[in-house]
């Protein structure tokens, strides 16, 4: 989707749709929208009198041929309450728009901001929402019906003195959003087509393209690190394991200077192992990558967004499968960082590579760490599909990342970790099990058991388990992978480079 900024005067605007937006209980219509009802004769103040035109969150009221405009339609979404409205709402009512319109087989639309939505916050939002929109998970569909998408996006309703807000926030919007469809292109891929190989290959075509170094580690070199926790899941698979690692380095950094590292979880495949999975769902199991696909996304971007601090991503990759050479409950195994752990349930084997992950990453320097992961079915259980479990160690680190959630408008909800969940991880043969032995807490004794790798080094998780799949379609968004945490993580990366320095 090609999009610019349209600076001409609303009714010249000839594009197949104008978009706007209006909130409950908005009497008279204000701004724009007085001007719209005055050039239609007044159409929108009779809708509003007759209760179709409410303002209620994502109604969608389609004008077609309005007079006085040169679009052939204009379309306005509600925006909801006035008091409620923030950039959040902006890129779904933007996305929403497309949604609406590109079914209806329109290509070019133009996304009239209000008076007060003239900042650069605001364009990118309205950019993350229509490039979003108009994603769909149609690549194996033989029968798919030829450019049904939006081809041309303008922001309208800008002028010479928000001009260049307009820019600066529709350059990062499109950066950004294309780099989460990125991490949603893997994670819709089905494993056959996406086994760790592959992942490591399109990671590194990517790096490629967009700058950065990356060194995929194989079998041999895993092996040679000691990474027994990676090694240990992918046992069970003929398919080999890889750990992927994609560095950006800032132009200008002093040697004391804080790296921040993503490390994600990229199970190509969850069976579960020998503590095998039910059959039922257990399709789903391709988007165990998320974790990883998020890292590589922000990646992308971070790449062209160019944040002041070095980032490092480190995703280990392989299937959890239950071959014959596989890992069995109660095996113990020793991890890179030396620790070791017993293995009481196979498909807890997210923590065990992640583990790997985490300690690699501070071998390579990283000073501050956030991962990334679909790890449990217990954070559904706390969050549902809303939001991303967020647990941390350190609270001035997990404040800023959960303001760059707020201004990235990607829910996440801070989950408690102490020392009295240590006591569940404890194993009567190793140092630490794989599963908590008290009842409940799941996605609390997983993070505890991560954080016994971390050290001294601040660090963040995020359980993505509810987050990163949509089983149904939204008004602004296509069903299957979300991509979830790439905006927060560039927004985290772009602050966390400022002056230089950490937690502010
Ligand atoms: N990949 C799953 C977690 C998951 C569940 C992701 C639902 C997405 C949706 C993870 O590897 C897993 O199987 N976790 C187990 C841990 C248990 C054995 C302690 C779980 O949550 O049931
Ligand atoms: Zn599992
Ligand atoms: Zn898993």
């Amino acid at each position: 989707m090609e999009i610019t900024i349209d600076m001409r005067a609303l009714a010249n605007i000839d594009m197949d749709a104008l978009v706007t937006y209006a909130f409950e209980q908005e009497k008279p219509l204000g701004g724009i929208l007085a001007a719209f009802d005055e050039a239609t004769g007044g159409a929108l103040s009779k809708l509003a009198a007759s209760g179709e035109l409410t303002g209620k969150m994502l109604e969608t009221t389609l004008l077609y041929y309005p007079q006085g405009l040169a679009a052939q339609r204009l379309l306005i979404v509600g925006a909801g309450k006035k008091e409620k409205f923030g950039t959040a709402e902006l890129r779904r009512l933007a996305g929403t728009a497309v949604r609406t319109l590109k079914s209806r087989q329109v290509k070019r639309v133009a996304f009239v901001s209000r008076e007060e939505d003239r900042s650069a916050a605001a364009a990118q939002a309205i950019t993350e929402g229509l490039i979003l929109a108009n994603f769909d998970s149609d690549k194996y569909k033989t029968d798919k019906k030829p450019g049904n998408e939006i081809t041309a996006a303008a922001l309208a309703g800008w002028d010479e003195s928000s001009r260049a807000e307009a820019d600066r926030g529709l350059a990062r919007g499109r950066v950004v959003a294309e780099s989460q469809n990125f991490a949603r292109s893997l994670g819709n891929e089905p494993s056959n087509l996406l086994t760790p190989r592959m992942l490591a290959d399109r990671a590194a075509a990517m790096a490629r393209e967009a700058g950065l170094a990356v060194e995929v580690l194989e079998e041999k070199r895993i092996a040679e690190l000691k990474m027994g926790a990676l090694l240990s899941v992918a046992q069970g698979s003929v398919e080999p394991p890889r750990m992927i690692v994609i560095t950006y380095t800032p132009e200008t950094s002093n040697s004391g200077a804080p790296v921040l590292g993503l490390v994600g979880k990229a199970i190509t495949f969850d069976t579960g192992g020998i503590s095998i999975k039910p059959a039922n769902d257990m399709e789903k199991m391709k988007y165990d990558m998320c974790g990883g696909a998020a890292m590589i996304g922000a990646m992308r971007a971070i790449a062209a967004l160019r944040p002041s601090c070095k980032v490092i991503a480190v995703v280990p990759s392989t299937e959890n499968m239950p071959g014959g050479r596989a890992q069995k409950p109660g095996d113990v195994q020793i991890s890179m960082a030396g620790k070791s752990i017993e293995v009481i349930n196979t498909d807890a084997e997210g923590r065990l590579i992640l583990a790997d992950g985490i300690a690699y990453a501070k071998q390579l320097g990283c000073t501050h760490l956030v991962d990334a992961a679909t790890l449990t079915g217990a954070i559904v259980v706390a969050l549902s599909n809303v939001n991303v479990g967020v647990f941390g160690s350190d609270q001035a680190f997990t404040d800023q990342l959960l303001a760059s959630s707020k201004a990235a408008g990607e829910k996440m909800w801070p989950m408690p970790i102490d020392d009295d969940y240590r006591e569940m991880i404890k194993s009567g043969i190793a140092d630490i099990q794989n599963v908590g032995s008290g009842k409940g807490g799941g996605a609390i004794t997983a993070a505890m058991f991560l954080r016994e790798f971390t050290g001294d080094t601040p660090w963040i998780h995020l359980d993505i388990a509810g987050t990163a799949w949509q089983d149904d379609v939204k008004p602004w968004s296509a069903k299957g992978a979300t991509g979830v945490g790439v905006r927060t993580l560039v927004d985290l990366a772009m602050k966390f480079g400022a002056n230089g320095s950490a937690a502010k």
